[in-house]
């Protein structure tokens, strides 16, 4: 009898395998676990760097363009992989020491992890690759995911691996059939004849194993991206998913590697159509903030400081600090994490602009993190306020974009102590019912923005 329902239950176990696409269940308590770390975090920097970098958006001495990524810089100007190495390498000399600098920045800036793209759409692996000579090891004669990773370790920071399952070097990389994908090619015929997309995607995969095989622990797996007619097993997705986690069973996935899920797009809400957990652990909302975030879902908001996520020369539209740090605050007070990029030029060097923004909202973090880190959303809805709310159990912190003309906050709880982060004086607090006004000083400490703490 026992062995009976024993098998069973294995069975009931074996059939919900699968239904969630072949990967083994795992218990919402054991999930919980594992995204704990990723949901306290917060903040992350997002690094793009790869041959793209040292070209800077500029092709064979003219501007490509002011605005837009320049990690697609390959496929804007029509290059096929040679004509675009033999422009591009040269200009890639990565100085030693680059790791470390942006490690320190990461941790000055108040960031908890590091997404760093080990190979994007260009083809090029950042690591000392087996399988292609188109990598790190081969043209530099060094392991630059190494080199990366051991840095981000030196500084306590979680190790994240971007990943283009899109590849516009791999000669068998089936651009014709690979759904809506971009490609430089695209359009035109294979210089190489017919291609074998099996062969490409066993390369997709070997490379992957190495990344998750030889560099200790991958914290997350950040792929980039799938479209309708190149998805989910366009890439043989299920077997590279269990392949990666026998080797990184902790590791935390995002949803670009199956269907990127459509939104509904009438309210705006970041309100998904579907969501199919075992398909990735948290969604991608790319450039935006989602007016309500993402409901019932963990989300991660990623975006660029100026309008490309590589190095760009010729794109001055830098956002302000305080656009950056009123981001990150309306994206926890909904709930979501911020991943800010910066492209680091050809020598892996970060440029000014993004050092002096990570800087200050590392110095706004260090009097106001308690706010951020490890805070949940807003439990207000419709709260007026010019600002946003951030909720750690009984805590209430108010994050005040500008003080409200006559000074009071009004809240709608029962608040008996608050303060202002950064500052020991007691602010004074009236108590109406189950809501309360508190006193505001004529001038607000932080311009930016000042965090009120509210018990
Ligand atoms: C997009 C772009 C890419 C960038 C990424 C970041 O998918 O193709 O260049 O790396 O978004 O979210």
């Amino acid at each position: 009898m026992k062995k009976q329902s024993a098998l069973m239950l294995a069975g009931c176990l074996l059939a919900g395998g699968a239904l969630r696409g072949g990967l083994p269940p795992e218990s919402a308590a054991d999930r919980n676990a594992r995204m704990a770390w990723w949901r306290a975090a917060r903040f992350g920097m997002f690094v793009h760097w790869g041959l793209y970098s040292g070209l800077g958006g500029v092709w064979k001495g003219k501007a490509v363009g002011t605005r837009g990524g320049m990690e697609w810089i390959q496929q804007r100007v029509g290059a096929d992989t040679y004509e675009y190495a033999h422009e591009a390498i040269p200009r890639f000399r990565p100085k030693k020491g680059f790791a470390r600098e942006w490690a320190r920045l990461a941790r000055e800036a108040g960031c908890k992890y590091v997404v760093f793209t080990t190979k994007h759409h260009e083809g090029f692996a950042l690591h000392r690759s087996d399988v292609t000579t188109y990598d790190g090891g081969d043209v530099t004669g060094r392991d630059l995911t190494w080199e990366i990773v051991q840095a981000l370790r030196a500084e306590g920071l979680r190790v994240g691996f971007y990943h283009s399952v899109i590849d516009w070097h791999h000669p068998q990389y089936d651009y014709e059939h690979a759904g809506a994908l971009p490609h430089p090619l695209k359009g035109k015929p294979s210089p190489n004849g017919p291609r074998n997309h099996a062969i490409y995607v066993k390369y997709l995969h070997a490379q992957v194993r190495e990344l998750v095989a030889r560099y200790g622990t991958v914290d997350i797996l950040w792929w980039d991206y799938s479209k309708p007619g190149a998805e989910g097993e366009f890439w043989k997705a299920d077997e590279l998913v269990r392949m990666v986690k026998t080797f990184q069973p902790g590791v935390i996935m995002n949803d670009r590697l199956y269907r990127i899920p459509d939104i509904e797009r009438h309210d705006s809400v970041g309100r998904l159509k579907s969501w199919t957990p075992s398909r990735g652990d948290f969604t991608t909302p790319e450039q935006t903030v989602p007016s309500t975030g993402v409901p019932g879902v963990d989300w991660e908001a990623c975006m660029t400081m100026n309008t490309s996520w590589g190095y760009s020369a010729h794109d001055h539209a830098w956002k302000s600090t305080k656009q950056l740090i009123h981001h990150l605050v309306d994206i926890v007070s909904k709930g979501g994490n911020y991943l800010l990029n910066v492209g680091p030029m050809g020598d892996g060097t970060i440029p000014e602009e993004s050092v002096v923004r990570m800087r200050a909202i590392g110095a706004w973090l260090r009097v106001n993190g308690e706010a951020i880190y490890g805070a949940q959303a807003n439990p207000f809805p419709g709260l007026k306020l010019d600002g946003r709310c951030t909720r750690k159990g009984k805590t209430l912190y108010f994050h005040l974009f500008s003080r409200p003309e006559d000074g009071r906050l009004a809240i709608p709880a029962a608040i008996r102590r608050a303060r202002i982060l950064g500052e020991d004086a007691p602010l004074r607090v009236v108590r109406q019912g189950d809501r309360s006004l508190i006193f505001l000083p004529e001038k607000l400490p932080d311009p930016v923005c000042t965090v009120v703490r509210a018990e």
